[in-house]
This record gives structure tokens, sequence and C-alpha cells, in this order.
């Protein structure tokens, strides 16, 4: 294979038509006034440019109106969220009104789990993975106490084979033909947040269905990077947060998806709040719950216009680029990274070597470890680490160029260079 040279990164920036999405938005600096090299954007995504003025709308109009901005601000907030179906329902693949921007996923996670965690004697246990990210554990294993079970007994992690890091698809299977009677809700990443692995929605909908159990998966690291297939996989549930590869910033508003075979259910248990009524009825203040059409009956509170105005500018640009093109620029971009990276001495990509079984991230171990990852730091390049041994590197497509992956592998192969020597 012949090297992939600087001119040759500048030569595929040329002809990338997505390149111009790069200018709208900020780019953190350097001590010395240069861009770093940020491949963060699977932690927390770039802000748009857009967002500092769709912000000072609301607050311009909160300043000028006060309360009378609910209903009569430019943006009319009473009715702010509803922008966001179709958008949203674009980037999981859904229906609009299967979607609502509310709430965090944590709690989004809970208020699921409400209403498709339904244990009986016979079928309370939960499937997770055994690297889910803590907060999902956090959630369900909380969940299983409230309901009077114990984790030795109700929790079934799934994990990758010794010796392997990805799940293999068979394993599941294996252990819901095992186990798939007493299963209640099978939980799955749409992507995993250590090893970038992506799941198959639809076969994992399908066999959880099959054995009877309930599913639902945590978006946190697919939405806005990988094409979701909700409706048609046919999930139950799925929670999500946007300051990922949606760049909506710290702490954004999340995001949950309840199919709609669910919404006419009268038995479905839910947790319920004054923004899940129906806005026709909302401010008549009556006791009784009269449910919003659609997902939004699992609103709950209030909204802050502010983490939607940040929204509103991500998602514009989602719709100017089209998550078709964003995938292809994605696979584009990260086969280049992982063609890089791969022949290093010192670095171990585990992240699949299949574009359809990744998204924007790779996961890579690397000589040195953690003192690799500080020296990355210090030579201007924003990844993240997570215990025990990865190094995580995210080259999002709305505001990356083959330019910055190029740089990137030349500061590693310099950091490592440096690692190896002295370990000799
Ligand atoms: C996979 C995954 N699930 C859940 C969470 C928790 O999200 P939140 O703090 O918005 O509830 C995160 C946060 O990074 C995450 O990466």
């Amino acid at each position: 294979m012949t090297a992939f040279t600087l001119a040759d990164a500048k030569a595929r920036d040329a002809a990338d038509k997505l390149a111009p999405l790069r200018q709208a938005f900020h780019k953190p600096k350097q001590a010395d006034g240069s861009d770093v090299l940020y491949f963060g954007g699977n932690s927390l995504g770039l802000m748009p440019k857009k967002a500092r003025d769709y912000m000072t709308e609301e607050l311009d109009d909160w300043a000028t109106m006060g309360v009378t901005g609910y209903f009569a601000s430019r943006n009319n907030w009473v009715r702010y969220h509803e922008q966001f179906k179709e958008p949203l329902a674009r980037l999981v693949g859904a229906l609009p009104h299967e979607v609502a921007a509310m709430l965090t996923l944590t709690a989004n996670l809970h208020l699921a789990m409400v209403s498709f965690y339904r244990p009986t004697p016979s079928r309370y246990k939960i499937v997770i993975e055994k690297q889910a990210f803590p907060s999902d554990h956090y959630a369900i294993r909380s969940q299983l106490a409230f309901h009077g079970f114990g984790t030795s007994d109700a929790l079934i992690e799934l994990a990758p084979r010794e010796g392997e890091d990805t799940l293999r698809m068979e394993d599941v299977e294996h252990v819901l033909e095992v186990e798939g009677a007493n299963v209640a809700l099978v939980l799955l990443s749409g992507l995993a947040y250590y090893s970038g692995q992506r799941f198959d929605l639809k076969k994992i909908a399908a066999m959880a269905h099959a054995h009877g159990c309930a599913v639902g998966f945590d978006l946190a690291h697919a939405v806005g990077n990988v094409p979701l297939n909700l409706h048609d996989a046919d999930a139950d549930f799925a929670v999500w947060c946007h300051y990922k590869y949606v760049n909506a910033g710290p702490g954004a508003v999340g995001g949950l998806f309840v199919h709609e075979r669910h919404h006419a259910h009268k038995g479905l248990p839910r947790l319920e709040g004054w923004w899940g009524n129906n806005l026709d009825t909302r401010f008549k203040m009556g006791p009784e719950f009269d449910p919003a059409p659609g997902v939004d009956a699992w609103q709950l509170s209030n909204y802050s216009v502010f983490s939607f105005a940040a929204l509103r500018a991500s998602l514009e640009l989602f719709e100017k680029a089209g998550m078709g093109a964003l995938r292809e620029k994605s696979v584009a971009l990260t086969t280049c990274l992982y063609d890089l990276l791969a022949p290093l001495d010192g670095v171990e990509v585990f992240t699949s070597a299949d574009p359809e079984q990744r998204g924007a991230q790779l996961s890579v171990r690397v000589a040195g470890g953690r003192k690799t990852f500080e020296a990355l730091q210090a030579h201007g390049v924003v990844c993240d680490w997570r215990e025990p041994d990865c190094i995580r590197l995210a080259p999002a497509p709305l505001y990356t160029s083959f330019e910055e992956v190029y740089r990137l592998t030349d500061v590693l192969r310099q950091v490592i260079t440096q690692q190896l020597a002295r370990v000799v």
C-alpha cells in the first residue's frame, strides 16, 4: 500500500462536499492560538456557532416579554419542542410522534423502564452488556432493587469471549435461548461506548421479541453517528443524549423514543407530569391527566428553551448535511484513520475493521497507556481515556477533516516512538 501523505489528505478535503460545514463550529484553541486536534466528539461535540444566536434570541424574548413569552415569543416556548420531531425522527429512523427531545438520558431510561420493565414472578430478569455505560448499570440495578430483585439472580450481563473485545451476536442469541423465558427486558447500546461496536437493532429486537422480552436501546453513542432504524427495528423504546455527536452542549436535553404501537395502550404504566398533558387542556389546570398525543405523554416537566436553542442550531446542520452524506463521509474518514493507525507499532485498534460494525469512534490500546494519552493532550490532541486501557478517537464528520486525521496519526506516531524508546 502506498503511503497516505499530507497532500493526499488535503486533496480528500478539497473534494469533500461537507467540508464547508466545518466553518459552522467553534474550534477550541491551543495556548499558541492554533486549533486543537479535536477527536472528542464522542464525549462532547463542538459548539455550533448559531447556538449563541439562538440562545440570545430566547434571552432577548425573556428580557422583553417575561411570562408572556410562553405563547408570544418568536419561537413559542410551549411549542418549542415540536420543531425537533421531524429532524430527530430522521436521525433515529422513527415517526415524528414517536420521538421527543426531553429530560436527560438516565432520567428517560428510568421513565421508559417504568413502562417497559414489567417484571412478574417468573419473568423479571434484565439483559445488559457487562461493559454498558455505568449509568445504565446504576439505573438497572436500582430498578431491580425497587422491584425487590437481587442482581446476582436477576441481572444477566453479556460479555465478549475471553481474549475478544466485542460481543458476538450468536452469544446474545444463546443467552436468550437459555434464559429468554425469564427475561423481562433486553437493554443494549446502539453503539458500545467502550469498544465502539455497532449493534444491529433489528436483529436484537427480533431476537428479544421472539422470546417475549421487551427491548430498549441506549443510543448515546449512536445518534447522529450512524443511521438508525428504531421504528422498523420494532424497538419498544430508546433513549439518548444530544451532547455527543449531536453537538447540543454539555448536559443538553436528551431524547426518548416509544414505538407507536404502545401509544394507545391504556394499561401501560407511565409516570406523568403536567408537560405530558395535552397542550389544549394543560392550562385548564384540572387534576385528571389528559395525555398528549404520542411519546409527548411521557414528558414530565416544563423544559429549558436554552438547551433547545443549542439543539436547534445543531439539528439545522444535520438537516443541511443529510444523514446519508454524513455517514458516507464518516465511513471514509474513519476508514482513513483506521488504515493509518492499524500498521503503527505500539497501537492496537480494537474497534472492528469493518465499517458496518462501527461508527466514527475507534478505540485503541497504545504502548505507554495513560502516559501516551497525556502526551497526546500535551500535543494539542483532544480525545479521551477510558479505564482500564482505552483511548477513544472520534473523527466526527461534521467538523473533522482528512488533514486532521493525518496530523493526529503523525502526532501519535511521534509520541509512541518516544514511549517505545523509553521502554527499551
Ligand atoms: C452510553 C451512555 N449512557 C448513558 C449516559 C448518561 O447520560 P446522562 O448523563 O445524560 O444521563 C452516557 C453519558 O455519557 C453514556 O455515554
